[in-house]
């Protein structure tokens, strides 16, 4: 395929992704004038600093200083080829590849990785088809059904049965051409003896663990019986790593993002219960701990998580774990609460789908109200001592909320039930709140969120010719007059490095006729280190009409600081030249400098 219209299927391509959808996907965004904001995904934050721009269908982050186009975005996040991102957004928009993207070197370990994800496709169908279709799924599927799981449910989950056999998958692999070695690695078989392999999973209710884009990488299975242990599960491997992804993570998400809140439970079946009982926002955990990745993941697309756990003292425990490290990245924490013992889907089976959402779900409380509840049970409220010692314990809490709002409701409860006075509870709050350093903090964090502030905060710091090289960028990559009157007068002479590299391309660029267009040109640049900064540059709030005064200004300051440096030089080598008594050179450098000096004088009043 010529160059031409490999360019322009680029092109269309980029034009039929929009970013904020495609960053979206990944980011919860919120407008705030021309641009979106978000919490950055390529590092670790609590308030937003990485912005997308619809216009310019570029995004950067202002913290950690990534930035790109719409395809260099996919290829970060997923970690993958500039051609497999091409594949993936020409998926998304339902066109088809061009031959010329799809033929690709794949290294050794690459494609181990991707025979170990066919495999899982593969068997995904394969149990799944067992199930609902032969004799020896008929008890598994019975007891599905029996769970008060549909048909529909079913499918939907892909949810399967691995035969009691212990060589049918292996049998199975090999005849499809596996390796069966990679497929000991996958997880899905063992090795018996000398080269005997036999299956992992055998008469088991297999529920199929997607990722986020609905590619099965792992299995969890469940015995039909008592037998110990209850769930058999992959192992981690290079496709599968339980502590960075969610159950139902890829079902969840449209949800998830519309709601800006996410529903967390413990257990696959309460994903799956909950789910059929039309609360779609539900994700869980690997039958592990909530990961700290994975609150930070979770924090990109919610403000809110409702916990959901068992009702149980280790579900208690979990909760108070998870919510604190949720509360840690900045999620606002809410609780929902089940009685006696039960989990999500013993409580749908037993009070049905309404009450769940009525009496569970929606009457959630929040995360506060219910760590004092827990608290309350080492206390006996009503001798005066343990009174006194809940109160003080619940007011070390209360002051330690960061929302005024918020603090003041808490107050207003615990006055009520105690019979305090609000005053004396304020008081207490404030005197906590200094000896914790906190009384501060609002002013603190009211900046942190202004990223507006944080940018010009950091504008200032620079010199000016500096900032009159990046707003000269601005303007030229946005505009090819601007670029060519730039490189008549002042041609590469831009004095910050990485600027002068950025224009060199930009020239080229222009001159290969390419339109200007901020989203192309950073797919022309070669390296990712001026890729982000070409897209932080370009985000610059620069005017849609400049005055060619603005543009001659920048151009000046450029100049003179380019003559400002050279003089110095020079005076510097003359110094030098009458330390070491040559009056010749002294006295030529001097003419220089004259010349200079003339220059510059000549610069300003242009
Ligand atoms: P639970 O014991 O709460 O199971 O474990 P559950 O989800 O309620 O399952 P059912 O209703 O009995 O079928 C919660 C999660 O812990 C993991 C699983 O991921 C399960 O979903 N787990 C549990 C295991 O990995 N192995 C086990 O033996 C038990
Ligand atoms: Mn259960």
């Amino acid at each position: 395929m010529p160059d031409q219209l490999k360019d322009q299927f680029i092109e269309e391509l980029r034009a039929s992704n929009d970013i904020v959808e495609v960053v979206g996907e990944y980011v919860q965004l919120k407008k705030q004038g021309r641009n979106y904001f978000g919490l950055c995904p390529f590092h670790n934050e609590n308030t937003p600093s990485f912005s997308v721009s619809p216009e310019k269908q570029i995004f950067h982050c202002f913290g950690c200083g990534k930035g790109g186009n719409v395809l260099t975005f996919v290829m970060e996040i997923e970690g993958i080829s500039f051609k497999e991102a091409v594949a993936r957004l020409a998926e998304k928009s339902g066109k088809s590849l061009p031959e010329s993207f799809k033929t690709e070197h794949v290294s050794p370990a690459n494609q181990e990785a991707r025979n170990i994800l066919e495999a899982h496709q593969l068997l995904t169908k394969l149990y799944h088809h067992l199930l609902k279709h032969t004799k020896e799924g008929k008890d598994a599927y019975q007891y599905l059904i029996k769970r008060g799981i549909t048909d529909e449910t079913i499918d939907a989950f892909q949810i399967g049965y691995a035969p009691d056999s212990k060589t049918f998958v292996a049998s199975f692999l090999e005849k499809k051409g596996f390796h069966l070695q990679t497929m000991v690695k996958a997880g899905l078989l063992s090795v018996t003896g000398e080269n005997s392999y036999i299956d992992r999973f055998r008469g088991r209710v297999i529920f199929p663990i997607r990722n986020h884009q609905g590619k099965t990488v792992a299995f969890g299975g469940r015995t039909l019986t008592d037998q110990q242990p209850k769930y058999i599960n992959s192992p981690e491997t290079d496709i599968f790593h339980k502590g960075k992804m969610f159950f139902n993570f890829d079902l969840a998400r449209p949800h998830i993002r519309k709601k800006s809140e996410a529903v967390l439970v413990e257990g696959a079946v309460d994903v799956i219960a909950s789910y059929q009982a039309g609360v779609q926002n539900v994700i869980a955990t690997l039958g592990t701990a909530l990961t700290d990745v994975q609150a930070q993941l979770l924090r990109r697309y919610v403000d809110t998580v409702i916990i959901c756990y068992d009702a149980d003292q280790a579900g208690l425990e979990a909760t108070i774990k998870a919510a604190s490290q949720l509360k840690k990245v900045g999620c606002y924490v809410k609780i929902a609460q089940m009685k006696d013992g039960m989990d999500p889907d013993e409580y749908i089976q037993t009070y049905g789908s309404e009450s769940f959402h009525q009496h569970v779900i929606q009457a959630n409380i929040s995360y506060m109200s219910f760590y004092l509840k827990y608290l309350r049970r080492e206390f006996n409220l009503q001798l005066e001592t343990d009174r006194i010692r809940y109160i003080e314990k619940a007011l070390d809490y209360i002051s330690a909320v960061d929302k005024p709002v918020e603090r003041e409701h808490y107050l207003k409860d615990l006055a009520d039930e105690f019979e305090l006075s609000r005053e004396t509870l304020t008081q207490e709050i404030r005197y906590r709140r200094r000896k914790m350093g906190k009384y501060k903090d609002n002013q603190l964090e009211e900046r942190h969120n202004n990223s507006s502030s944080l940018k010009k905060e950091s504008e200032k710091l620079l010199p000016a010719f500096h900032n009159a090289e990046r707003y000269l960028l601005a303007y030229m990559v946005k505009d090819r007059e601007i670029a060519d009157y730039v490189q008549q007068e002042l041609g590469g002479a831009f004095l910050i490095n990485e600027h002068q590299v950025i224009v060199t391309y930009l020239y080229a660029f222009y001159e290969e006729n390419h339109q200007a267009d901020i989203s192309s040109f950073i797919e022309y640049l070669p390296d990712e280190h001026l890729r982000n900064l070409i897209s932080k540059i370009a985000l610059l709030p620069v005017s849609d009409t400049t005055s060619n005064r603005e543009i001659q200004d920048y151009i000046n300051v450029i100049r003179n600081e380019k003559l400002r440096k050279e003089l110095h030089k020079l005076e510097l080598e003359q110094r030098e030249a009458e330390r070491q008594k040559n009056p010749v050179r002294a006295a030529q450098i001097a003419m220089e400098i004259l010349e200079l000096k003339k220059q510059q004088k000549h610069e300003k009043y242009k």
